[in-house]
């Protein structure tokens, strides 16, 4: 069969929101669903997997939301072969200007005998059925071959010409379970290119995950050999090991465009925030070695090293950090700037839309900040102005903490609360625990009407020197469910009482979401 060339433009289809929240540890309520949306909108994605609303009511109301409000890229939503998967996505996606249904079935022996329990004839079948049906509702249907990876390759042929007679335009070649190695999932991607009647004129797409920490390399061997689409989330996050990472993928073909010839869409200079947006909003933070976005992505140790990139940066750099937005760690203001020079700083490193109460509440932790550090970063006002703003919109905050500890006798510690929008105030005492962390949680526990069990704790300083911030990370279990929380501050008892505070409140909003969800979604 002749080949159309193929493209130069590679579609990057992003599934954050969908493959990347569904993996435990990174829920998201449907605020911060829109707000990252509305960034990776920014970032120039071409497709936004908004979710998969027949899972869940509130999976269903983000994807309504995000196809209502976010705007430019496609708005994509995920749908088993199955009728009222199908109707649901269509239901969610009704508003989009651009809408997208990604539907699938699994492929593979091992999944059509054991999970689905039918013949390789129905799958055909059952997959012509609902892209028929998919198509009733939008032109631009994907379809998927689930664990096409561990498929006889004749088979997906034969399961993605039913797809294309059924009016598929996009055709999806997973490796569901990160099994694959590079060359031969390059040489699969070519075979179903050169077998498959009709996929000249549709494009070819690729979903990789990392089990083996080949994501990114396979999903590239499968560009290399025709796909024009990958499927990638932020940070690489996803079901067990992740996903293709975006900025790897992205950075990948961008810096080595002399050896791809392909372009993407995506506005590099967006990837930084988008990618410690995100970390933001799980509260899961990004390994220090990752590339492109960890902390030490362009950080220079070796003496070597550092004399090589002061003579000339490209000895050692091969990418200008600038290219990801990064924002490097200058020194930018002190305790004689003000607030509208706090504003002016913020805007410039990409925080918009705050309200005149945020910035008053971020100058003040600014000022007080400027006392207690000798030197304020970028990264420290970033720090601040999160955390303050997660504060504002909160049910629980702290008002006032003391705590001390002796070698004899223990921790003490006397925790202060304001409560609602009427701020009602609560104290707590303990004088017993682990530690004045565990103390602290003791009292704050003694505060809220939950079951509370402490999961994880983490700690890591924003920036250098003995007066830098310190963020701290919690995973609670809080009536049973499993919310992660973030706080900042100079110091670290401080920061792990706002840790406990967000996850709460993140636990109560969550809750409030889902309540609200569960009263208008239809039977
Ligand atoms: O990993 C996978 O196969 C998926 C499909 C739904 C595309 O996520
Ligand atoms: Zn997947």
């Amino acid at each position: 069969m002749t080949q159309q060339p193929a493209p130069q433009r590679v579609v990057i289809f992003d599934t954050t929101l969908r493959d990347g929240e569904q993996s435990p540890g990174f829920s998201m309520n449907l605020q911060e669903k829109l707000e990252l949306a509305h960034q990776l909108a920014r970032l120039g994605v071409d497709v936004i997997e908004a979710g998969f609303p027949i899972t869940s009511p509130g999976d269903f109301e983000a994807v309504h939301a995000i196809a209502g409000q976010v705007h430019g890229p496609v708005i994509c939503a995920l749908a088993r072969a199955v009728e009222k998967d199908i109707l649901r996505a269509g239901e969610a996606l009704a508003p989009a200007a651009r809408k997208r249904i990604h539907t699938f079935i699994a492929t593979s022996n091992i999944h059509v005998e054991k999970k689905l329990r039918m013949s390789r004839e129905q799958v055909i079948e059952t997959a012509f059925n609902a892209v028929k049906l998919a198509r009733s509702f939008t032109d631009d249907v994907e379809f998927s071959c689930e664990d096409a990876g561990r498929t006889d390759w004749d088979y997906i042929v034969a399961v993605l010409t039913a797809a294309i007679e059924a009016g598929a335009t996009t055709l999806n070649v997973p490796d569901t379970v990160g099994y694959t190695v590079p060359e031969q999932f390059g040489q699969c991607i070519r075979y179903v290119r050169e077998h498959t009647p009709g996929i000249e004129n549709c494009i070819i797409s690729v979903h990789c995950h990392n089990d083996l920490g080949h994501a990114v390399a396979n999903s590239l061997a499968g560009v290399r050999n025709g796909a024009r689409q990958i499927e990638c989330t932020i940070n690489g996050i996803g079901e067990r090991a992740g996903n293709t990472s975006l900025e790897e993928a992205v950075m990948m073909l961008h810096v080595r465009k002399d050896y791809w010839g392909l372009e993407t869409g995506i506005r590099t200079e967006e990837i930084y925030r988008t990618s410690r947006l995100l970390s933001r909003i799980t509260g899961v933070r990004v390994q220090p070695n990752k590339a492109i976005v960890g902390a030490n992505a362009f950080a220079h140790e070796a003496g070597i090293h550092q004399d090589g990139v002061i003579k000339e940066r490209t000895t050692y750099e091969i990418m200008h950090p600038a290219d990801v937005g990064w924002l490097g760690e200058g020194m930018v203001m002190g305790k004689h700037s003000g607030r509208a020079a706090l504003a002016a700083r913020l805007e410039q490193l990409g925080i918009k839309g705050l309200s005149p109460e945020d910035i008053t509440a971020a100058y003040e932790r600014f000022k007080k900040l400027c006392d207690q550090k000798k030197t304020v970063y970028d990264e420290d006002l970033l720090a601040i102005v999160e955390d303050q703003v997660s504060l504002q919109r909160a049910i629980y905050r702290l008002v006032d903490l003391e705590a001390s500890t002796s070698m004899r006798g223990g921790p003490r510690v006397r925790v202060a609360i304001a409560v609602g929008d009427a701020g009602e105030q609560h104290e707590a005492l303990c004088t017993e625990g682990d530690g004045q962390v565990d103390a602290l949680y003791r009292a704050l526990d003694q505060l809220t009407p939950h079951t509370i069990k402490l999961l994880e704790y983490g700690i890591e300083s924003v920036t250098e020197g003995k007066d830098a911030l310190g963020r701290v990370m919690v995973k609670m279990n809080i009536d049973g469910d499993e919310v992660r929380g973030t706080g900042v501050a100079t110091d670290v008892i401080v920061a792990s009482a706002h840790a406990y505070l967000n996850a709460l409140n993140r636990f109560e909003m969550l809750k409030e979401i889902s309540e609200r969800a569960a009263s208008t979604a239809t039977p």
